[in-house]
């Protein structure tokens, strides 16, 4: 417990939270875009989507926050803020900082859709696909409880769920005009 209370702890338990919300944002994000889900159940979904979504960047901040006031291995500004500065291994976290970036992207334009148009957020929007399996590497190659059973087993259960719902998104498309409906829902919230 007490472990779990240093900054070390909180930097994993901050990474570990950060992952599972963003795995359940973006997993109900693309669901909630298949034709399996009527229109009705659209806007639990959207909420969820949006709110794990917060969260889970929040979540992702505060990891790299804590990492930078870290006494066992301190990281510097840059090394959190460039990718594939730090030479604490360099390709793991350089995928944690590009998936930090492009989960921010998502957030910003979805937020201010207004101002950025359709087009901009639909392009942004297909960024949590690449941005999630970054994420997944990172955790994976950077982490020092990857070798635990247990976390092994929540990277395999959240990789082949995330693999069937990107096979139902893909299958399954909404058309155009559900689309639109979906569009128009977003835009009269905020
Ligand atoms: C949204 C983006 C991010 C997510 C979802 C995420 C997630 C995770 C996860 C799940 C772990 C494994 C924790 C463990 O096994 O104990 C981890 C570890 C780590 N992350 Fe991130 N991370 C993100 C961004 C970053 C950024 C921007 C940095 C900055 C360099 C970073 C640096 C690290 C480091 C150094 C570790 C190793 C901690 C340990 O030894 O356990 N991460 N991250």
């Amino acid at each position: 417990m007490a472990n779990y209370l240093s900054t070390w702890g909180v930097i994993k338990a901050a990474g570990i939270s950060s992952y599972l919300l963003l795995f359940i944002s973006v997993s109900v994000g693309a669901f909630g875009y298949s034709k399996l889900v009527s229109v009705k159940r659209r806007g639990l979904l959207l909420i969820i989507h949006q709110w794990t979504g917060w969260f889970g960047f929040l979540f992702g901040l505060l990891h790299g926050i804590v990492l930078l006031i870290d006494m066992y291995e301190p990281f510097s500004i840059k090394e959190v803020l460039v990718p594939f500065y730090t030479d604490h291994q360099t390709v793991a976290n350089g995928f944690g900082i590009l998936a930090f970036y492009m989960f921010f992207a998502v957030l910003v334009t979805s937020d201010w859709m207004k101002t950025f148009g359709k087009k901009v957020w639909r392009f942004v929007h297909y960024l949590p696909f690449p941005a999630f399996i970054l994420s997944l590497l990172h955790g994976l190659l950077a982490g020092s409880d990857s070798s635990l059973k247990g976390i092994k087993m929540m990277y395999a259960i959240t990789g082949i769920l995330f693999i069937l719902v990107v096979v139902v998104r893909m299958g399954w498309r909404k058309p155009a005009k559900e689309k639109e409906q979906s569009h128009a829902y977003i835009t009269s919230r905020g």
